[in-house]
């Protein structure tokens, strides 16, 4: 979350019942490093306190347009030099006054005097948040450059289901991300991600899987959006959820996954092959569950399974390089041994622009933690070493490293 590093974030709450959520966000951006101003409209105070946010962001909480800041006269003037004004919950009454210019509280005054992006989560029962009263103001503010995060469904405070409810934190995080980093050195270009193991059926209830997270592959997606990239992540077996802004195509074994790469490489920049793709899948898969009393083994306790080749996608891609010619490719070896020659072998038998190599075997690093210690390898032989780092630190330094290799390349054509 390298992009919430000192960001001056105001965070407007207004009056609806999701404004205890929105707690933990300011919570979520100020352990990122975020420098987080809270400002709660006088409705707003009747759900939540200020002490809750100024507990939580380490900062005062404002409200009054008129109390002096001490620094500057104007308390909306001097919090509008932000990098993001965010306004979550965001009630029918203040998209109203938004969208009419309105500027007799804080928040309002705020929303006129800044030039930072505004980010508006708006949060209410479905027939307001319907009424076209409600959805020409938001077109309105969309018009005018405001970026509109949609309300998702689910329980209201009324007890009813529907469309209206404040979105998950990680929703709300991301979408700060994406808006802070939408002119990042990654910006116009479009970029795909592969992640997590696949799994190869044996039958319909087994599969041959292997010990891949999708952690680092997500930490790629998602640090890529922050620097202003399209983003394709391609998934394969994870559980972790679709980070917003984000295309996902969920694509289970090796095949679906060369399919899901081909298709979606036709109009992309870079692909970085983060996942763990299987290197064998069984001939042929039982259409029934295989049942214990009715295999033939060698021995009576044995099942002899018989495993063909899948497709190398990374080398299918060099092959048909000519529908493929701008894409600068980045793999991932996993190497138990002699971690660094198998990675270079790989960049200069697959056409790759480096490996990230790592050695699955070492404390810290590799499938299922947080952390990974890589080397860059490249295909003339050289070698770049990164201390153990949290998994999107890593990404952030390969999408540096990419983005030199790109305007090399732009420079050279
Ligand atoms: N890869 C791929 N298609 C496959 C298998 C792997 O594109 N069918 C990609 C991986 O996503 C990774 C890179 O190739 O980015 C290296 O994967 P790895 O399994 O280490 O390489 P292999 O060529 O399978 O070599 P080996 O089995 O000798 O380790």
């Amino acid at each position: 979350m390298g992009i919430l590093r000192g960001k001056r974030i105001v965070v407007g709450v207004t009056g609806g019942i999701a404004a205890y959520k929105v707690a933990d966000l300011v919570s979520k951006l100020t352990q990122a490093g975020a420098l987080v101003d809270v400002v709660l409209t006088e409705r707003a105070r009747a759900f939540i306190t200020p002490l809750t946010f100024s507990a939580l962001s380490q900062r005062p909480v404002w409200s009054d347009l008129w109390e002096p800041t001490g620094e500057t006269a104007a308390r909306h003037i001097e919090l509008a030099h932000a990098d993001l004004l965010y306004i979550a919950p965001a009630t029918a009454d203040i998209l109203a006054r938004l969208a009419h210019g309105f500027a007799d509280d804080l928040l309002c005054a705020i929303a006129l005097a800044t030039t930072a992006p505004l980010l508006i989560a708006p949060a209410m029962e479905t027939h307001m948040y319907q009424h076209p009263a409600t959805q020409e103001n938001l077109a309105t503010l969309a018009r005018r450059g405001a970026v509109i995060l949609p309300p998702a469904s689910g329980r209201l405070a009324s007890g009813e289901l529907g469309m209206g409810r404040l979105p998950e934190t990680s929703i709300l995080l991301g979408a700060a991300r994406q808006v802070l980093g939408r002119s990042g050195d990654l910006a116009g270009r479009s970029v795909v991600v592969t992640a997590g193991g696949t799994h190869e059926a044996i039958d319909p209830v087994r599969f041959i899987g292997n010990r891949s997270s999708g952690r680092q592959g997500f930490a790629l997606a998602e640090t890529a959006r922050d620097r202003g990239a399209r983003v394709t992540l391609i998934a394969g077996a994870t559980e972790l959820a679709t980070p917003f802004g984000i295309d996902r195509v969920d694509a289970l074994s090796a095949a679906a996954m060369a399919e899901a790469v081909f298709t979606a490489c036709l109009h992309a920049d870079v692909l970085v092959m983060s996942a763990a793709v299987a290197d064998f899948t069984p001939l042929s898969v039982a259409d029934q569950k295989i049942k214990k009393r009715e295999t033939r083994g060698e021995r009576d306790a044995a099942l002899t399974l018989h495993l063909g080749k899948t497709v190398d996608i990374l080398s299918t891609l060099q092959e048909r390089a000519s529908a493929y010619s701008r894409l600068v490719k980045v793999g991932f070896a996993a190497e138990t041994r002699e971690v660094i020659s198998y990675a270079q072998e790989k960049a200069l038998r697959k056409g790759l622009a480096f490996v990230v190599a790592n050695d699955v075997t070492a404390p810290q690093s590799g499938f299922g933690v947080t952390t990974n210690q890589v080397w860059f390898c490249y295909p003339d032989g050289r070698l770049v070493e990164l201390p153990l780092l949290e998994k999107d630190a890593v990404a952030d330094h390969i999408w540096t490293e990419v983005v030199a290799i790109l305007r090399a390349r732009d420079a050279a054509s």
